[in-house]
């Protein structure tokens, strides 16, 4: 795809080519975000960062990462302190918004709604979440981060067995991933999910028209055996018509060392898009996981911010003045990573 001035909706945008693209420049960005250097190559650039929906690794991540590339950013962080609630129009709303930035990051509950935002809005816009219909940028640092810890056990994609466990259904990082990673080869998908929730069935379909192998169980050890990466998802309460209802699924797939000893494979990847519940009654990934090697929900969230300077560095268009403008830093950053 042609990156300059786009609007990054929907992960099925990308071909391998443009993932490999999108990776190699994450890669340039690791001195910038581990902070040995800075740059100003967007020096003047602002972003709006329009979260209508709760986030915490999302919205910070994106809007670190425009500050590391030197950029200003605005942000709203709630429907309720919008002109949403007084009736405006997504229409109305992109129009204003986009006469004062030179880029958007839209999150909103509704699916569909970042698309419709992006055909009003005259600067580019990015999916940061629409309900449970895509998260792309997530997906991206899914994948990146998936790359990174197979290349470590000397595997690629191609090939690989996941199983994702959870709320398949409202998932929208897991509808993202699996139509990111289909377009890789011979992948077996394991989707373990009470029956209710499962993976809607045209991402399924897709999955196996593009000839990968996909199990659906709600049987999560068996499923949990013989994968390179388990992948799990919170119950997405706000998904359901009340709590009630979310409940009855919430602590029925938990994760921990003493199953994963029993039934994962050794070295097996654990992956968590995050916030993780650690409340007792859902549990789904105890802590007593924090020191096993393979836990790399905090090397994901990372990841973000590299795929996220990607990303703007892509679309506005200045991957090769990145390096132009750097200086080294001067505070404290030993130690980070
Ligand atoms: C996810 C989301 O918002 O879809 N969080 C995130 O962006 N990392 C997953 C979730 O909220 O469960």
């Amino acid at each position: 795809m042609h990156f300059p001035g786009a609007h990054i909706l929907s992960v099925t945008q990308f071909d391998r080519n443009d993932i490999e693209t999108i990776f190699r420049v994450a890669d340039s960005m690791a001195p910038y975000a581990h902070r040995e250097r800075m740059t100003k190559v967007l020096d003047g650039a602002i972003l709006g960062n329009m979260f209508f929906e709760s986030s915490t690794r999302t919205r910070i991540s994106f809007g670190c990462a425009f500050n590391m590339l030197g950029g200003e950013v605005r942000e709203t962080t709630s429907i309720s302190a919008s002109s949403l609630t007084k009736g405006e129009s997504l229409y109305d709303t992109a129009r204003v918004l986009s006469g004062y930035s030179d880029i958007i990051v839209m999150r909103h509950p509704q699916s569909g709604s970042v698309a419709d935002f992006a055909r009003a809005s005259r600067v580019p816009v990015i999916n940061g979440g629409d309900g449970e219909n895509e998260h792309p940028s997530q997906a991206l640092l899914d994948l990146y981060t998936i790359e990174k810890e197979l290349l470590g056990r000397d595997r690629g994609v191609d090939g690989m067995h996941i199983a994702m466990v959870g709320d398949l259904r409202h998932g929208r990082t897991v509808h993202s991933l699996s139509r990111l990673v289909q377009l890789f080869d011979d992948i077996r998908f394991t989707l373990i999910s009470p029956a209710e929730l499962r993976m809607p069935e045209t991402i399924v379909n897709e999955l196996r028209e593009r000839g990968h192998e996909v199990v659906e169980t709600d049987d999560m050890e068996n499923g949990l055996t013989d994968n390179d990466i388990v992948y799990l998802t919170r119950i997405q309460e706000e998904r359901f018509s009340n709590r009630e209802e979310a409940n009855l699924y919430r602590g029925r797939f938990r994760l921990n060392q003493a199953i994963y000893t029993r039934y994962c494979q050794p070295n097996t990847v654990i992956m968590h898009p995050l916030p993780r519940d650690s409340r007792a009654e859902a549990n789904e990934l105890d802590n007593d996981l924090n020191q096993n090697p393979g836990l790399a929900i905090f090397r994901q969230a990372d990841n973000g911010v590299l795929i996220r300077m990607a990303l703007f560095a892509l679309v506005l268009d200045v991957c090769d003045r990145v390096h132009d403008t750097a200086t080294d830093i001067h505070w404290y950053t030993e130690d980070r990573f």
